[in-house]
Order: C-alpha cells, then structure tokens, then sequence
C-alpha cells in the first residue's frame, strides 16, 4: 500500500483552507518554544500554502511569538477537521520575511478592518485596565510575515474500520512517508 495518495490529500485539505474561509484548517494551532523552553500555543490563520508547503501566517512583529522564533525557531503546527477527523502535525522551522516588498504586498491582503490587529498603540500582551483604553496608531504599523518550512508532517485519520498513520519526512530526494501504528 501506498502512503503517496494520504500525502495528496493533507495538501489538498492545505491548498482548500487558502481559498475556502470556512475549511477548519483555516485555522490551527501553532507551538512555539518559550523563554524557560516551555511549550506555547495560540490559534493562527493560515495565508498561503506554497507548492513545497511552506506554509505562511501574519503577525504583529511584536508579539511572544516573534520573541520566541528569534531565540529558537522549531515550531509545531497542528490542524484538525473534525468532519474528517483527520489530523496534521507539522514539524518545521519558521522564518520572518525580510522583504519589504513581500511585507507591503501581504499589508495590501490585509482587509482594512483587520488592519488594526497589527497597529495597537502598545505591545500585543501589554496590560490593561479596560479594553476601552486599546488605541491605535495611525499610518504605522507592526505587520510580519512569517515562513514555516516543513520537514516532517503526521497524517492521522481516524475511521471507523481503520485508522490511518503515516509520517512524511522530507529527505533530498522529496517528502518520504512511512505508515505508522495509530
Ligand atoms: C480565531 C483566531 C485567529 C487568530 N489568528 C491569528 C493570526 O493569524 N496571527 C496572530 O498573530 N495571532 C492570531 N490570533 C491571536 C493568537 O492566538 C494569539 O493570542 C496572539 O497572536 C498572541 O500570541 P503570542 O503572545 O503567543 O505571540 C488569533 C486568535 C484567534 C482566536
């Protein structure tokens, strides 16, 4: 039996997210290696999906999770969709586009109404007293673009007769799988 046709699939499901808002890989869970090397999570959108499967969030440059990729950068991705019941595991390495070119044309995507996700006044976990005090800053911004390059991804779809486990790493020659006990 083939892993190749499980690997078609994990990217389709990638490649429908971008278009589709609705798809539940749309938005998953990103792990990120904290100060004191403990483990950190937060829900993310996915942007772009490259043909290799880099994959591509937007962030505000001054978040943890920014802090955190500048001092390790292995983070953990994990997607779910509970129709399927099929889960992704990402292992790979994340990058912050240097481009600034890149950076403007990912602004532009950004709709005008998200755009202050990106432009509080004060750092992103930076306390407050009441949500009214949030202000925003005008004509700057604190947008990034991350990259994360995959090296190994864990397909598991759970089925009523069969489950199926497959790790693909990725080796020179292309993404290798190997079926696994689920
Ligand atoms: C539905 C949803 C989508 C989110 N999408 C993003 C996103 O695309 N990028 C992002 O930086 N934060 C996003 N967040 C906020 C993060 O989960 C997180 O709270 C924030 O980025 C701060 O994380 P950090 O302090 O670990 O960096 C989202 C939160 C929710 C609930």
């Amino acid at each position: 039996m083939k892993t190749n046709a499980y690997f078609r699939t994990a990217k389709q499901e990638l490649l429908d997210a971008i278009k589709d808002v609705k798809h539940p890989f749309r938005y998953f869970t990103m792990a990120t290696i904290g100060i004191n090397h403990s483990p950190r999570l937060r829900t993310v959108v996915l942007r772009e999906v490259q043909d290799d499967l880099a994959l591509t969030i937007y962030t505000d440059k001054r978040s943890k999770k920014v802090t955190h990729l500048k001092e390790n950068n292995n983070v953990c991705l994990l997607f779910f969709n509970h129709n399927e019941m099929l889960q992704l595991k990402v292992d790979g390495k994340a990058f912050l586009e240097a481009d600034e070119k890149i950076i403007q044309h990912g602004w532009k995507q950004v709709k005008v109404s998200s755009k202050k996700d990106y432009s509080t006044s004060r750092d992103p976990g930076t306390k407050i007293k009441d949500p009214e005090m949030i202000e925003y800053l005008e004509n700057v911004n604190h947008f990034a673009i991350i990259h994360i390059i995959p090296s190994k991804i864990e397909y598991l779809q759970l089925k009523k007769d069969k489950h199926i486990r497959v790790l693909y790493a990725k080796e020179p020659t292309g993404w290798e799988g190997t079926f696994l006990v689920p």
